[in-house]
């Protein structure tokens, strides 16, 4: 890992309590996190459902940190204006649920957003190698997604040194974000491997100390 290279915390809503978002959210920008991850599931994609657009316009008035969408979902292109008008950042689909992915990654792109892929664990790599020169954030499932709250597969992280290689050699600008299972125990590895975004559902909104477990987390010096 480059030395001192800034690390982007992110935790994610879907362990927060969705009864109460204003303290979730609160509790989020009490970490000095650096943006919010918001997963959108549709039961059809992965098993769970969470929740769509709406939540993203209500959340996007109460915070100024950027909105990280996640799209577990079919036919995401039919859904992106909904995510952009709500004022997303960051959205990101998975390959597993499109054909045409470099129009989606364009359609992101020309709308204003900063486009991410995904693929789930059971995904290569090499299936993103036409769409590297485009994209702003690659998101590797390090877990099954679906569900918060799972263990790490640790050899998903091979991938995000592939990428960081390519990534290195071409100049490539794309942003390395790694999701499901990470904590305390495993973030300085999964930070070795040049992963720029850190998410953290689960160890961070089931921490005893969840503002500690962001610096931790981070691999803030003198915590
Ligand atoms: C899983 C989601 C993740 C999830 C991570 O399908 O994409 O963002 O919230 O939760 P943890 O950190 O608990 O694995
Ligand atoms: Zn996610």
């Amino acid at each position: 890992m480059k030395k001192d290279k800034k690390i982007i915390f992110a935790p994610s809503l879907l362990s927060g309590n969705f009864a109460d978002i204003q303290y979730s959210v609160k509790l989020i920008e009490d970490a000095d996190s650096d943006w919010i991850h918001l997963d959108v599931m549709d039961g059809v994609f992965v098993p769970n459902i969470t929740f769509g657009h709406k939540m993203v316009q209500d959340i996007r008035r109460i915070t100024k940190l950027p909105l990280d969408v996640h799209l577990m979902t079919v036919h995401p292109e039919n859904h992106i204006s909904d995510f952009v008008n709500a004022g997303a950042d960051y959205i990101t689909f998975h390959l597993e649920t499109v054909v045409h992915s470099h129009r989606i990654i364009q359609q992101i792109k020309e709308s204003g957003c900063k486009a991410g892929i995904s693929i789930v664990p059971g995904t290569p790599v090499g299936a993103l190698s036409e769409l590297l020169p485009f994209l702003d954030l690659i998101l590797i499932m390090s877990v099954n997604p679906g569900f918060g709250g799972q263990s790490m597969i640790i050899e998903t992280l091979d991938k995000i040194n592939f990428l960081d290689d390519i990534r290195g050699n071409k100049g490539y600008n794309y942003l390395l974000s790694v999701d499901g299972g990470v904590n305390r125990d495993n973030a300085e590895l999964v930070r070795e491997k040049g992963t720029d975004v850190l998410i953290s559902g689960s160890s961070f909104f089931k921490s005893a100390n969840p503002i500690m477990e962001a610096a931790l987390i981070r691999g803030n010096k003198g915590v």
